[in-house]
């Protein structure tokens, strides 16, 4: 069972692919960490955030102990995982890792921006998780305490125009995957109605 799981900023993806893991007990993986484990190994190291061939080889040779590093959540790496996910030599060092992860016999769940589109297009079940931009900003505002409720919904707005607007694996809803617009839903309904939805596809 393989279980593609993407959508913006905020929109609780990472929270109801965790949820589907548990239910179903597959290993998921978090493919936005990947990327902002790039963004803060560049900017630990002072590396150009447009320079492809050197993040190229920071994201080649990934140091697998930033996934666990507190700094992956803060508003500046994940800006920078935003900017260096357009390049497409970083895409491409990263995709072998996250190609054999969804290749696992048992299946998987991934979640991201490209999991249905670019990384498993074969995979049986597709969500494209999503709410409304303000909600998602006031989800993101909830979490970090003493932000500013107006920078994070700019900050969001942002963030979905540069992944939705690049060239190469921009995000956008594979054809044959399954809206969830959680705007008006609680947790535990998102992810009840995400089993469902992976229950009928693979049923
Ligand atoms: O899901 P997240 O907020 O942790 O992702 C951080 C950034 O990484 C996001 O702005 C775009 C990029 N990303 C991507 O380009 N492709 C993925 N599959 C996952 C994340």
């Amino acid at each position: 069972m393989l279980i593609a799981v993407d959508g913006p900023a905020a929109s609780g993806k990472g929270t109801i692919a965790r949820a589907l893991a548990r239910h179903f007990g597959l290993p998921h993986m978090d493919t936005g960490a990947l990327y902002r484990a790039v963004g803060l190994s560049a900017l630990d190291r002072a590396t150009s955030l447009d320079d492809g061939p050197a993040l190229a080889a920071l994201a080649a040779a990934l140091d697998l102990s930033l996934l666990e590093d507190p700094r992956l959540r803060h508003a500046a790496t994940a800006d920078a995982a935003s900017r260096i996910s357009a390049l497409p030599a970083v895409r491409g060092a990263l995709l072998a890792l996250q190609r054999s992860f969804a290749a696992q016999p048992g299946g998987a769940v991934l979640d991201g921006r490209d999991i249905g589109t670019v990384i498993a297009p074969h995979a049986p079940a597709k969500l494209f998780v999503t709410a409304s931009p303000q909600v998602r900003a006031a989800r993101r505002h909830a979490e970090l305490p003493g932000s500013d409720l107006d920078a994070v919904l700019a900050d969001i707005l942002a963030r979905d125009a540069r992944d939705s607007g690049r060239a190469d694996a921009p995000l956008k809803q594979a054809p044959d995957a399954d809206l969830l617009d959680t705007s008006e839903m609680t947790i535990d309904g998102a992810v009840q109605r995400a089993i469902h939805l992976v229950q009928s596809r693979t049923a």
